[in-house]
């Protein structure tokens, strides 16, 4: 870049010299000659002066206005997001982004201050993304402990990551990009970025269902009072792992509550995902249930969020976001309720 420009400028002083040499040569002993050559340094000054008047628009307007467009015009994805060490006011955040652009510029872009937010709404957190050389695949990895910047908005934005199929996130921020020997340019880094949600966590299912009872030999019930144990299978589309603490659920039939379920330390990666659970349940009342209403043992289950603590606290958070959501699932209880001899 600084090359090229050298080149031009040697190119013109070398061609107006020449075109000087043509006007001495034309009309010699001229007066015009004479005045060439007493002031041959103020048509340097007015040559100088107007290519900055050529020159300034293009540095200052054109070239800041072309980066400013270019930037418009890359494409933010995320590859990666772990969402770790969950408090009530905050998390540990790690983004992993490959940025496109289709620029022959490749500009440094200094490291910003960007506000992440669902479109039309406040940002619920801030990240430091750090300086980038951009090429036109660029990597960019975002690792910052964060405190919300609206507990409020953290909350809706988890709602949306739990019931979409994909969601839309705004990165808002102001940087300099510096190109070559060009003064830093002010933009504005404003990127759209689409993701994967949870999907109301469709595809959830449970297996290995094995009753507990009695206060001894292998199959009494756990110290925290859990007589049903399991697996619960998870989807996760998304490319977010979420450290969701422990995750307690309500269990419900016909709107009868019949017991919560524990998953202890849940943490939900991308991809299929297979976790204990624990539940303390109310036998009698599934009993019940098989013998009037639901004779095949298949039981119509609501299953809702309750909470999610970490480290002894309440993850509002993530509580809001799965009370907000309800999994239907037929369970079939007859395989466990006859190896544990409640039906034939
Ligand atoms: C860049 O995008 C913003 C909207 O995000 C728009 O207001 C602005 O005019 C665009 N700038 C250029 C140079 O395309
Ligand atoms: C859930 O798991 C049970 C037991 O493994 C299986 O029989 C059932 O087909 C599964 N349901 C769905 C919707 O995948
Ligand atoms: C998850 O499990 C479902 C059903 O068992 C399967 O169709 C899907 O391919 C699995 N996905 C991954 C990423 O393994
Ligand atoms: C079975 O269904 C009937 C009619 O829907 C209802 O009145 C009754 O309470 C149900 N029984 C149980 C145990 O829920
Ligand atoms: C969570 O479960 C407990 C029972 O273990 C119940 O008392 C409480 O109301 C539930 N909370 C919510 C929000 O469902
Ligand atoms: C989950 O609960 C268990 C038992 O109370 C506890 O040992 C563990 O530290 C808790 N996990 C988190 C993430 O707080
Ligand atoms: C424990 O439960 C399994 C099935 O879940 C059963 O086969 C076994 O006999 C039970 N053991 C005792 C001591 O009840």
């Amino acid at each position: 870049m600084e090359h090229k420009a050298d080149h031009l400028a040697a190119h013109e002083v070398a061609s107006n010299r020449s075109s000087d040499r043509e006007v001495v040569q034309r009309k010699r002993g001229g007066k015009v000659s004479r005045h060439c050559k007493r002031f041959w340094w103020l048509d340097l000054i007015i040559l100088a002066i107007v290519i900055l008047i050529i020159l300034i628009p293009i540095i200052f307007v054109a070239i800041p206005k072309k980066a400013q467009h270019d930037l418009n015009q890359s494409t933010l994805e995320v590859t990666s997001q772990e969402v770790t060490s969950p408090s009530p006011n905050g998390i540990h955040l790690k983004l992993v982004t490959t940025a496109k652009s289709s620029s022959k510029f490749h500009p440094t872009i200094e490291a910003f201050r960007a506000g992440l937010s669902i479109e039309g709404k406040e940002p619920f957190l801030y990240v430091n993304v750090p300086e980038t050389k951009a090429e036109a695949e660029t990597e960019i990895v975002v690792e910052n402990d964060v405190t919300f910047a609206s507990l409020d908005q953290f909350i809706d934005y988890n709602k949306v990551v739990m019931g979409s199929e994909s969601f839309v996130v705004n990165m808002d921020g102001k940087t300099k990009l510096k190109l070559g020997g060009l003064p830093r340019m002010s933009v504005n880094y404003n990127k759209i970025i689409t993701m994967k949600g949870l999907n109301k966590l469709n595809g959830l299912n449970i297996t290995d269902l094995k009753i507990l009872q009695g206060l001894t030999g292998e199959n009494k019930t756990l110290s925290d009072g859990s007589n049903l144990i399991g697996k619960i299978i998870i989807p996760n589309p998304s490319v977010m792992l979420l450290d969701l603490g422990n995750v307690t659920m309500n269990l419900a039939i016909d709107g009868k509550a019949i017991g919560t379920t524990l998953i202890p330390n849940f943490i939900l990666k991308p991809g299929n995902n297979t976790v204990s659970m624990q539940s303390t349940v109310n036998k009698a009342l599934i009993f019940q249930f098989i013998s009037t209403n639901y004779t095949d043992a298949i039981l119509p289950t609501d299953i809702v969020g309750n909470s999610s603590i970490a480290n002894g606290e309440h993850l509002t958070y993530y509580e809001n976001a799965i009370k907000s959501n309800t999994i239907h699932l037929d369970l079939n209880v007859g395989p466990a309720m006859k190896a544990a001899g409640l039906i034939q």
